[in-house]
């Protein structure tokens, strides 16, 4: 029996503080013009003293198992994307795992950064179809203030703190309904995902600590126009290698729920792929780039306006530091 992951509940948290453009700028030397032109970015939420990324993925993870209607008795893996761990070891999952009151099964942490929840999402896709799990807790979630450099306004105006999670189930996809072209693209679940890293360019998008070279935290360092120039062919190419595998055209999609880094890769990405702008689901101007939380927050409020419906075909893409780029595709 082959099984099909199934995404059945989504929740969300942002930290109840917002800074605006115009708060940054009274600190630093920026504005709201420049902000907005260049990234889409109107505010961010931040993480509260003591608020840790931990207590955000919590947040999003009871949300979201109770949209899913699941006890958490019944989660058998719980993955938990982020690239600002609580502590070096152990893994943030394992926190939130005893906070949910998790006792079967495992907790690990994902890093891929920025493409962190979709290389997440490959994970639980596999070890639902191997059979070796059945309900996946996927959390993204990041509390990325606590590693800028708030005197580098290159950087420190780009991000933002946040959490989202999905629950996904073994079922079957309804198989009766698969008769798409390559016969495995109607039913309902991950239809494929799609990764790739190249560490060639590691230092275009770094963080300049850790525990093993300074024995600091470190900040986080960008060659922002370098980035900016490999994430519109990557996303491009990760998306047509997505459509391709599944016998799909870019007017298929009836979401696309990228990675919020800045509306202009958004913008550049849609028309590239010749995608219709109302189709692509767009947060950076609230939430900012929340890193692996991005995603999951996106998906989150698309589905709960009713954007995102029963059957949609929903394509999720990132890129991020490594640089990792991936994709995701779901019949929702
Ligand atoms: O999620 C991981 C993936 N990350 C990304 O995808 C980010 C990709 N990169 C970007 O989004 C853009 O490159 C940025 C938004 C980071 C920067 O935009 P840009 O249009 O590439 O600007 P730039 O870095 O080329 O800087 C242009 C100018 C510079 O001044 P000069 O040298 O032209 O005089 C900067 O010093 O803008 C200046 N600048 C600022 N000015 C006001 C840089 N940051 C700021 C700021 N406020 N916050």
């Amino acid at each position: 029996m082959s099984f099909r992951s199934e995404i059945i509940g989504c929740g969300s948290y942002l930290p109840e503080r917002v800074v605006t453009n115009a708060e940054l700028s009274a600190k630093i030397d920026t504005t709201d013009e420049w902000i907005f032109s260049r990234t889409g970015i109107r505010q961010r939420h931040l993480a509260a003293d003591g608020e840790l990324t931990s207590d955000l993925a919590l947040k999003a993870a009871e949300r979201a198992l109770d949209d899913a209607g699941v006890p958490v008795a019944e989660v058998d893996l719980l993955i938990l994307a982020t690239t600002t761990p609580d502590n070096t070891f152990p893994a943030t999952a394992t926190k939130v795992q005893n906070q949910l009151g998790m006792v079967n099964g495992a907790a690990f942490d994902v890093q891929a950064v920025c493409s962190g929840f979709v290389y997440g999402l490959a994970i639980a896709d596999n070890f639902i179809k191997s059979g070796q799990s059945k309900t996946i807790l996927l959390i993204g979630a990041e509390t990325f203030s606590r590693i800028l450099d708030w005197e580098d306004r290159s950087t420190c105006v780009l991000f933002g703190d946040g959490a989202g999670a999905v629950v996904l189930r073994a079922g079957k996809g309804n198989p009766d309904a698969n008769v798409g072209e390559t016969g495995h693209n109607r039913g309902r679940g991950v239809l494929s995902t799609h990764l790739h890293s190249d560490g060639s360019t590691n230092d275009l998008l770094y963080v300049d600590g850790g525990p093993s070279s300074t024995q600091t935290v470190g900040h986080v360092r960008m060659v922002g126009r370098e980035v900016f120039r490999h994430a519109v062919i990557n996303l491009a190419a990760i998306v047509g290698e997505a459509l391709e595998a599944n016998g799909l055209a870019p007017e298929d999609i009836d979401w696309m729920v990228p990675h919020q880094a800045n509306k202009r890769i958004l913008d550049g990405t849609a028309k590239k792929l010749g995608l219709a702008e109302e189709k692509m689901v767009v947060t950076v101007d609230r939430h900012a780039n929340t890193s692996a939380a991005s995603i999951p927050l996106a998906l989150d409020e698309a589905v709960r306006d009713g954007r995102i419906k029963r059957g949609n075909l929903v394509l999720m893409e990132a890129m991020g530091g490594g640089l990792t780029w991936a994709a995701g595709l779901v019949r929702w």
